[in-house]
């Protein structure tokens, strides 16, 4: 079978349903967002950044930085150190027991319980 273009088939045509995309290239000016290397937390109204430190507790590591985290009991029963994880939280292990119990919103931790991995 012969094609057969004429000038007016050659004509850009509009296609609604292409858009230009910007994609960074690896040696583009604007870097790649980098994941979070701290854990970023609220305490209160008060935004915190705690250095990740693997076998501890989100509590422990905050103070070892000194970190004002609000606590009384560390164990898991008064709620005082409870805080709102912002970012980094896949440095800490899963929610224990205990927190589930005390906190039903899946941002918030017992700073106390919360282990980092
Ligand atoms: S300090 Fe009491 S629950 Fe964490």
């Amino acid at each position: 079978m012969e094609s057969t273009f004429t000038v007016g088939s050659l004509k850009p045509v509009a296609r609604p349903f292409m858009r230009s995309v910007s994609v960074a290239s690896p040696k583009g000016d604007t870097p790649l967002a980098a994941p979070p290397s701290v854990i970023q937390v609220e305490q209160k109204g008060e935004r915190f950044m705690v250095q990740p430190s693997a076998g501890v507790s989100l509590l422990d590591a905050a103070l070892q930085q000194g970190i004002p985290l609000d606590h009384k009991c560390k164990k898991g029963t008064c709620g005082r150190c409870a805080v709102t994880v912002l970012a980094g939280a896949y440095f800490l292990a899963p929610k224990t027991r205990r927190e589930r119990e005390k906190t039903n919103q899946p941002a918030k931790r017992l700073a106390c319980q919360a282990q980092m991995k």
